[in-house]
């Protein structure tokens, strides 16, 4: 991968790169449209990285199926697919990780300690092998998004970071490989995720400025579902992800984490934003 990209450099190519774990669906096909539109060449990785995957999470029963995503692949027209083995990212003895101070300890980071070293340091060494100009991301994991643009400006990376909006089912339930694991029963229920983010988002629209008030109403709706538990409900603010009490003019991000069963979900929205 490493000296194929060196000759796309070469070649003057422009390179989009859009970094996934497989199990692909219409979340990062959008993403992979963008790349095609903006770029020259576009290369896929998947990968699962087992050093973001805490002991007791899916890291063995994630699903996986290389023919399929391949397949879909093709549609798109991706130029390359990256799909390297374990020992080829991290070989023997690896010892060095990437953790982004600050951003990375509240919401998911509190509930999934060493999720987002394991991030971090697989984005720094696919960024290296790759050097892509644009990395596409969507902001459905929205504090992932913050520590890869801290990440990519402060270790010096020459890649722009394109966000692309959520992508959500028909029912509002944001697309997530891990919507694959819900029963039918728990998919129909998981809508109510984004039901009480748009109350949030009404309420806010109609004035509402206190965040511990807005996060009420978020956290009222997700419970009138019997079925959800809710791990977090937060209002930080978009960039710094510090926690916010009163919306002024920066966006906010309204961030949930709840659970159906042994499935958690996330899910956000942004205020101030004009959307
Ligand atoms: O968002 C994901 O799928 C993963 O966290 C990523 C960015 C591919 C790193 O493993």
């Amino acid at each position: 991968m490493a000296s194929i990209a060196r000759k796309l450099r070469r070649d003057t190519k422009t390179v989009g790169f859009v970094p996934t774990m497989g199990a692909l669906h219409e979340g990062h096909l959008a993403l992979i449209k963008e790349a095609r539109k903006m770029c020259d060449v576009v290369i896929v990785s998947i990968f699962v990285n087992p050093a973001q995957f805490g002991a007791d999470e899916d890291f063995e029963k994630y699903p996986r199926d290389l023919t399929a995503d391949a397949c879909l692949l093709t549609e798109y027209e991706v130029d390359y697919i990256f799909a390297p083995e374990t020992p080829e990212i991290y070989g023997e003895g690896f010892s060095t990780y990437v953790y982004v101070e600050g951003l990375t300890e509240t919401l998911e980071g509190a509930s999934r300690p060493g999720h987002f070293r394991g991030v971090a340091t697989v984005v720094t060494i696919l960024f290296n092998t790759i050097r892509p100009d644009f990395a596409f991301f969507g902001r459905k994991d929205a504090q992932q998004v913050a520590l890869i643009k801290r990440l990519t400006r402060d270790l010096g990376f020459e890649t722009e970071i394109v966000v692309i909006p959520i992508v959500r089912e028909e029912s509002g339930l944001a697309m997530s490989s891990r919507n694959a694991y819900l029963t039918p029963e728990q998919r129909k229920k998981a809508s109510v995720m984004y039901e009480a983010l748009r109350e949030a988002k009404i309420a806010f629209k109609n004035g509402e400025r206190n965040a511990s008030k807005l996060a009420e109403i978020v956290r009222q709706k997700v419970e009138s579902e019997p079925i959800a538990r809710i791990d977090y409900v937060a209002l930080v603010n978009g960039a710094s992800l510090e926690p916010v009490e009163r919306i002024d003019d920066s966006e906010v991000l309204v961030a949930i984490a709840v659970r159906f069963g042994n499935i958690r979900l996330i899910d956000n929205i942004i205020l101030n934003r004009g959307q």
